[in-house]
């Protein structure tokens, strides 16, 4: 315990939705002249789940690269803990700075805590309620333990009052994720995504990837009937994350003229496949704010979001397997939005805020 501190700040990223969250902390922390070093826990590896963010969003390379990989939960946890342990016990840093909800995040915070080290967490106070979700464990865990909580919206300060976390640990920042999409959003090219897609009409984008849909058999042979009736309504792009990729096609999601599956794309080409989308249906939390910001109608194939703010003040709705086709068709019919409503301070200064904060934690 107590281990000495210098002034140095570790940001832990490792999973695809960390990179463009750190993006625009690590560009303002840098203005401010703290010493930096960048993790990346190797929780995601594949080119385009990892290295095109780096690329295409000018992110320093790593630092340091963990190459923890894939496995069950409790394996790639306990492995990023490890090497985590070792990093942190010989840079003793001042501050761990977290992102998210993936298991990167929950690692980093375990440890970190355990020696004493100060942990701020980007992207504090998201709820679903949801314990069936590894992500709100990760929440909960990583927010019990965190000294700065740094929230993207109202409700999220709330749960975390409501949980008795003190209110000067508190700071509602905005949302460092919509910073990235507002730096990019003229490189996001839908004519391109057409042309590349060979779309004229309407058309549909998807992402799927959430345990509660791609892993277990029953899930995915609803899910796949559900696309195949989307799919009946207009085209439907799929740049496939690779978790449940292997049984979404023997389950014959790929058997529909309208539907295309792709590798994941690079964030910029995602984003301008999303712009030029009458609809999005997604089981992402990442895409449910992008969608609100852009003005693209969302259909979140989930029982619950831990994102109420992309429904209250966005674009979103939740839908079920059941309510998918018709809901589709609605917002197919509506056409395009003139206007919605956006959340509190996703303007495009979250990076700002945040570093300001965590440039005087570290001060002292
Ligand atoms: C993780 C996060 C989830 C987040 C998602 C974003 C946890 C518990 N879950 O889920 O919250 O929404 O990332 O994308 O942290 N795989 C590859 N290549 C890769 C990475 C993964 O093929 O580069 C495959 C492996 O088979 C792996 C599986 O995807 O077993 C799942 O990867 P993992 O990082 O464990 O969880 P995700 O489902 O990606
Ligand atoms: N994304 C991307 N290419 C894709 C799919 C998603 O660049 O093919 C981006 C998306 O724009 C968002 C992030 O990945 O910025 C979200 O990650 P993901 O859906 O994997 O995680 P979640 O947000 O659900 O945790």
């Amino acid at each position: 315990m107590g281990i000495p501190v210098n002034s140095l700040v570790v940001h832990v990223t490792g999973a695809r939705p960390n990179f463009p969250k750190a993006a625009p902390v690590l560009e303002a922390l840098a203005t401010r002249g703290v010493e930096q070093l960048l993790v990346h826990t190797g929780q995601h590896y594949d080119e385009r789940m990892s290295e095109i963010f780096f690329r295409q969003l000018g992110i320093p390379q790593p630092d340091v690269n963990l190459g923890v990989g894939s496995g069950p939960h409790g394996a790639q946890t306990a492995a990023t803990m490890v090497a985590l342990e070792e990093l942190f016990t010989e840079r003793r840093p001042a501050l761990v700075v977290v992102y998210g909800d993936v298991n990167s995040t929950v690692a980093a915070a375990l440890v970190a805590s355990k020696l004493g080290i100060a942990i701020a967490h980007v992207e504090a106070g998201l709820r679903s309620f949801d314990m069936t979700m590894p992500e709100e464990i990760n929440r909960l865990v990583t927010d019990r333990l965190s000294n700065l909580l740094l929230a993207t919206s109202v409700d999220a300060v709330a749960h975390l009052g409501n949980e008795g976390v003190a209110a000067d640990k508190i700071h509602f920042v905005g949302n460092p994720m919509i910073d990235t999409l507002l730096k990019n959003i003229d490189r996001f090219d839908a004519d391109a995504a057409r042309a590349a897609f060979d779309l004229s009409g309407p058309y549909q984008v998807a992402t799927l990837h959430r345990p509660g849909n791609v892993d277990r058999p029953e899930d995915i042979a609803r899910l796949v009937t559900a696309m195949h009736q989307a799919a009946d309504e207009a085209p439907v792009i799929i740049p496939l994350h690779p978790r449940g990729r292997g049984r979404l096609t023997e389950a014959g999601l790929f058997d529909h003229p309208a539907i295309r599956v792709e590798d994941p794309l690079g964030y910029v080409e995602f984003m301008g496949l999303v712009r030029g989308a009458a609809a999005v249906i997604t089981d992402s939390g990442g895409v449910q704010e992008e969608t609100t910001i852009l003005g693209i109608p969302c259909l979140t194939l989930r029982p619950n979001t831990e994102r109420p703010v992309t429904i209250t003040n966005g674009t979103n709705q939740l839908v079920t397997h059941e309510t998918l086709p018709s809901r589709v068709r609605e917002v197919l019919a509506e056409g395009p939005l003139s206007q919605w409503p956006t959340p509190p301070l996703w303007d495009g200064r979250a990076g700002e805020r945040i570093a300001d904060i965590l440039a005087r934690k570290v001060a002292g």
